[in-house]
């Protein structure tokens, strides 16, 4: 008993020092852009602090690091009354109205003559209230109207910089302490390549882009789910205590930003004090004409009075503060023609329609394109050929169309109309149900020949090794490969003309290729790269029809007698095979002996495991993940990538990921590499 105790008690401090250990990892990424331990590392102590949690529930407390991943919808939002007012600011539009400022204020107290100024980013973000009380992040709201704001405390949690702990007296070694009770305020943002990382994932998926970062941001803190929170690229910067009960803190906002930084909070290191004026505004200019230099977006600078006694005893103007204002930078908004609208073919055959614009200045650079978002955005703001166009850039986000200015029609304007044909190849382009985009679909179409080629001899598919990305580049530049069955027909000859081929590296290339002719049919199926065909459906597709061939025939109906293939995937299969630019592709790669078959009795296969869905997480004591994947399918199990109702059983290794903690919260059976065995007897 009493060794239980102990163990019990071990447990529990390790589970503490790995808390500890985690916030400090976390501030040295999140915060401090300074990491001292790999992502693999990270995860492994997160691992084992999920483990002790699943251990012991009740250990969990509102600081823990796994909070981070979200967590149940909420239904709506419940309101939250600030503990002072969240103020907002008075804008000074150029040099002159921040002198008008100063001279307004120093009729009002003398104490502004020697008053010395701090100069900060004004982020384009969204104003959020953090509330520490012992040191535990414990809730967050929006800035709301300024009295009363949303409550989105498990929103706030997941975005990693915010500290879920920090210092307070008595408790930490640390030397600077939180009062008690301490309310901070700061601005909530995605950073520019962040949001444009986004927008191309979401291109790339067919989904519809955002905008622009601030509302991105804005819409995604405003999320019911959690975990939808979690996904997106959010982070923050803090300036200001709202409010401090049971302690003390600094009365400069100087010593404010460094009291923040010190007790663990994300703070801007572009501010800077000033003991006139004229240095402030001098320095606010520098970062009017370096903004693009800012990782964010910013509109403007905030020049502060650095007293924040002087500040407070100034008062206010309705909502603004007059220790205060925002120095706004010039707007980044100008208006010109739209000439046309062209359409680029991205590397996954999405259409992307951009602006071709009368050239424009905008800060200081000439555009001449601009994003239109997708073809849905057109119609919807409706934007005509001939448009005059409210166009926008900021900080290094593409310039982007916010619309057209209808008033300034002449009754010219031509509505636009997505096009048929690729504009790269000129086969006919398709829609894929749910989804915004349109997409070039064909296998040779140039503008997409690298990915494809990339995903056909990838891994998961005709796994041809030592054919990396720039090979492909070189084969296509030199013309010698046009489409994926090119490349079953290169000479050596061919390949020593290209640079850095010598004979060892044209043969072991040559092998490659040559041993890819025998692959199975699931991976040339894999390997064409119909939209919605991945391995698990390739592996269907082998065993219902035997051979491409076969295939190829089908029809839509057909198609869908196989369980889990639904009429979209249907349809995106039978019109790949139907155009001739593809049959081309299969004839070229049938005579160059590329035609695998499934036999019969590798078709029927109907094993111990028939009927079970099966997803793999962690390392397996000895199956590498394919070996697992080939076990349960030879068995006639078939494997997934992720866990849902419908999975049979998870087969856990060591470190499993999150899809550990999904298939327990959906109840789903759980096995180890020696119960998979059994399971096949
Ligand atoms: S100070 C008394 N500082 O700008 C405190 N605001 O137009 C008033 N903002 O609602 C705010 N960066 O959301 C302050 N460094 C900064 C800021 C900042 C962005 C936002 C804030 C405010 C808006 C005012």
């Amino acid at each position: 008993m009493t060794y239980n105790l102990h163990m019990a008690d071990k447990l529990f401090s390790r589970y503490e020092e790995l808390k500890e250990q985690i916030h400090f990892h976390n501030h040295r990424y999140h915060v401090l852009d300074a990491p001292i331990i790999s992502d693999v590392e990270y995860d492994r102590l997160l691992n084992e602090l999920k483990k002790i949690e699943a251990e012991h529930p009740d250990w969990i407390t509102s600081d823990s690091p796994t909070l981070r991943a979200g967590g149940k919808p909420a239904d709506r939002f419940s309101k939250i009354r600030h503990p002072a007012a969240i103020l907002s600011l008075a804008n000074a539009f150029g040099a002159d109205d921040a002198r008008a400022w100063l001279e307004r204020i120093k009729k009002l107290d003398d104490r502004v003559e020697k008053a010395k100024f701090v100069v900060e980013p004004k982020i384009d973000g969204l104003s959020v209230v953090l509330h520490y009380r012992d040191g535990v992040f414990t809730q967050g709201a929006t800035r709301g109207d300024g009295e009363i704001g949303e409550d989105i405390t498990n929103n706030l949690r997941t975005v990693r910089a915010i500290p879920l702990k920090i210092p307070v007296s008595g408790k930490q070694k640390a030397e600077v302490k939180a009062p008690n009770y301490l309310v901070v305020r700061g601005e909530a943002f995605i950073p520019i390549k962040e949001f444009e990382a986004l927008n191309k994932k979401l291109e790339e998926a067919g989904e519809r882009t955002y905008q622009n970062p601030r509302n991105t941001a804005a819409g995604s803190l405003r999320q019911l789910d959690p975990e939808l929170t979690a996904s997106r690229p959010i982070t923050l910067l803090v300036y200001q205590i709202v409010h401090a009960e049971g302690g003390k803190v600094p009365t400069s906002q100087w010593e404010i930003l460094e009291y923040l930084k010190a007790l663990g909070f994300p703070v801007s290191d572009v501010p800077k004090r000033f003991n006139d004026l004229e240095k402030a505004i001098e320095y606010t200019e520098t970062w009017d004409k370096g903004r693009d230099n800012l990782s964010y977006e910013a509109d403007g600078m905030v020049i502060k009075i650095d007293d924040l006694n002087l500040a407070s005893d100034l008062g206010f103007v309705g909502k603004d503060p007059r220790g205060a204002i925002a120095y706004k930078f010039p707007a980044r908004e100008v208006t010109t023609t739209l000439n046309d609208i062209g359409v680029a073919v991205g590397r996954t055959g999405v259409l992307t329609p951009y602006a071709i614009l009368e050239p424009v200045e905008i800060g200081g650079v000439i555009v001449e394109r601009a994003t239109l978002h997708n073809f849905d955005f057109i119609a919807e703001k409706d934007i005509r050929v001939g448009d005059r166009v409210l166009l926008k850039r900021a900080g290094e986000v593409i310039p982007y169309v916010i619309g057209p200015v209808v008033d300034a029609r002449k009754g010219k304007e031509k509505k636009f109309k997505p096009p048929t044909k690729c504009p790269a190849c000129n086969e006919p382009v398709e829609h894929f149900e749910g989804e915004v985009a349109w997409y070039c679909v064909n296998a040779s179409c140039p503008e997409q020949l690298v990915r494809n080629i990339e995903h056909f001899v990838s891994r998961g598919a005709m796994d041809i090794v030592g054919l990396g990305i720039k090979i492909v580049e070189q084969l296509i530049e030199s013309g010698l490969v046009k489409d994926v069955a090119d490349l079953f027909t290169l000479k050596k000859s061919d390949l020593l003309k290209l640079e850095g081929f010598a004979e060892k590296k044209a043969d072991n290339l040559l092998g490659a290729i040559e041993q890819a002719k025998s692959q199975s049919l699931n991976r040339l199926i894999a390997a064409l790269g119909i939209h919605g065909v991945g391995e698990v459906m390739a592996n269907d597709l082998a065993r219902a029809f035997g051979n491409v061939s076969a295939l190829s025939k089908t029809n839509a109906d057909e198609l869908q007698q196989i369980e889990g293939l639904g009429p979209n995937i249907a349809e995106s299969i039978v019109d790949w095979f139907k155009r001739p630019a593809n049959q081309k592709v299969l004839k070229k790669l049938k005579s160059a002996g590329v035609d695998p078959m499934m036999k019969k009795e590798e078709r029927k296969k109907d094993g111990k495991l028939t009927g079970l869905t099966f997803v793999v997480t962690g390392t397996l004591p000895n199956f590498s993940r394919d070996d697992a994947k080939e076990f349960i399918e030879n068995n006639g199990g078939k494997v997934t990538d992720s866990v849902s109702k419908k999975t049979s059983y998870l087969v856990l290794g060591e470190n499993p990921g999150s899809k550990f903690d999904k298939a327990k919260s959906l109840g789903v059976k759980i096995v180890d590499e020696a119960g998979l065995k059994k399971l096949v007897g």
